[in-house]
């Protein structure tokens, strides 16, 4: 049986902000949603969160989750302080308790269920994820004997010179035997250079304390402030560009691309430079995006392409091609094998499969049909000031240059639109309608 419990409860004083360090975001997630994601798997009988500074903030970032219970810590008096308010929560408690610091947000899946096996096997009672960092500084320094047997934690600040020599941290991650370190938790006491109760301090209170290094030391990243924040961006940018890539996806210089963790490919997809893919955005087989491109919360179907464009909340169907400088968005659904052109702007709009908005353009609250034609600098005017109103197409008409559709409107089949048209009236199917000033032409004008 284990129990969760995150800490949560500081300000992040070193990130200089108002938010709580932990409801800072690392791409689509905060800091603290990522730690409680890294513990699901294992199924925990109890999810404990510890808030404190901006507690009812941290509680409304988890408000739809039932299976989440707070503790409060009131007065941040440290993380030993902290662990010390689950007392009265895990009363009668007989499993493992699990502590993760709400600033690591890195940890897999894989190297907790390693902790738990070696914390159960060698019947510990405590197992504490460490690593050995190339620059350990501001982590506390973890001190061991032959056997892993942790002898002490020394935090940066208390270190003396020769004990800063050593590179083996504590990751802020550990494994209790709940029944053990509850007995011994009232013994902590603040004797230090931040007067705060350590948690690092049950080492010396309890018999079996063993550390284990994780695999790959970038998973215990802690986030104290803004760099280490960007640091740990790049790091799960790394790792999902490489998944991708392992998967089939062809990236033109990485490092110009940032994709979050929640967008998804199908194979032999072709990103290219400067693309920004965010939310729940799935790209479909043969695409090629970018250069250029920031995509959110949207479909994009096979071997569709686009180019310097921005698109939210949308579909666009195989083989059309979008951009350049086409923004759609606000659930725009694109047909397939259309032309979504040079800056044309698609709001929360329905096109058929092989129409064509090449240039210029704004759809908005509108529904064309299939073989749509639109022509350079058409315009829906959905929007009498107070309502947006509707406008439809139907299949194979065509409007000229520079044509404005006063909503709410509906142009039939296969009609014409005169160029320069402003169209106030529905139109019936297979019409020319021309609504314009005629020419005037006066010869010798400028002979006067
Ligand atoms: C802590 C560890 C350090 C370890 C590092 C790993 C201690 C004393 N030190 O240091 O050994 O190397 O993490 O990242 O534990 N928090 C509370 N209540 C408090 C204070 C803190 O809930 O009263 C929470 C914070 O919100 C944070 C976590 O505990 O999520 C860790 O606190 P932080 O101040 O970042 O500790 P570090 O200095 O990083
Ligand atoms: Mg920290």
């Amino acid at each position: 049986m284990v129990a969760v419990a995150i800490l949560a409860a500081g300000k992040g004083t070193r990130m200089k902000s108002e938010l709580p360090k932990v409801l800072h975001k690392l791409g689509a997630k905060t800091l603290v949603e990522r730690v409680l994601d890294s513990c699901q798997l294992l199924q925990p009988t109890k999810q404990l969160i510890i808030v404190g500074y901006q507690a009812d903030q941290v509680k409304q970032s988890f408000s739809l989750d039932p299976k989440i219970e707070f503790v409060d810590q009131t007065e941040q008096l440290g993380t030993g302080h902290a662990i010390q308010q689950l007392i009265p929560y895990l009363k009668g408690f007989k499993g493992d308790l699990l502590v993760l610091n709400g600033d690591v947000p890195l940890l897999r899946n894989e190297s907790l269920q390693t902790l738990l096996q070696i914390h159960k096997k060698n019947q510990n009672d405590a197992t504490l994820l460490t690593a050995q960092l190339p620059n350990p500084k501001g982590y506390g320094r973890v001190f061991c004997d032959g056997n892993n047997y942790v002898t002490q934690i020394v935090e940066d600040r208390d270190c003396r010179d020769a004990q800063k020599q050593n590179n083996r941290v504590n990751g802020g991650i550990y494994c209790f035997n709940w029944e053990k370190l509850a007995q011994i938790l009232p013994n902590l006491s603040a004797d230090n250079d931040q007067k705060e109760y350590y948690l690092t301090d049950v080492v010396h209170f309890l018999d079996k304390v063993m550390a284990v290094d994780v695999d790959d030391y970038l998973e215990i990243s802690g986030i104290n402030d803004r760099l280490q924040l960007a640091s740990a961006y790049e790091i799960l940018q790394m790792r999902v560009k490489n998944y991708w890539m392992k998967e089939g996806v062809t990236m033109i210089n990485p490092d110009t691309i940032t994709i979050e963790d929640t967008v998804k490919f199908e194979s032999d997809v072709i990103i290219e430079p400067q693309t920004h893919l965010r939310g729940n955005t799935t790209i479909a087989k043969g695409s090629k995006i970018g250069p250029g491109c920031l995509i959110n919360n949207s479909n994009i179907g096979e071997n569709v392409t686009v180019i310097y464009s921005v698109i939210s909340d949308s579909e666009i169907n195989s083989h059309t091609t979008v951009g350049p400088f086409a923004h759609l968005r606000g659930e725009a659904k694109i047909g397939q094998s259309c032309r979504i052109g040079n800056f044309v702007e698609v709001k929360k709009s329905t096109i058929g499969d092989q129409t064509n908005v090449a240039h210029l353009t704004y759809l908005g609250d509108a529904i064309l049909a299939n073989h749509v034609n639109i022509g350079a600098g058409t315009i829906t005017a959905n929007y009498d000031g107070v309502n947006k109103h509707q406008t439809y197409i139907g299949k194979g008409t065509k409007t000229g240059a520079n044509s404005v559709l006063v909503a709410p409107i509906t142009l039939g089949e296969n009609v014409t639109v005169g160029a320069g048209s402003t169209i106030t009236k529905d139109v019936e199917d297979n019409a020319l309608v021309v609504a314009r000033n005629k020419q005037k032409v006066i010869p010798n004008w400028n002979n006067k």
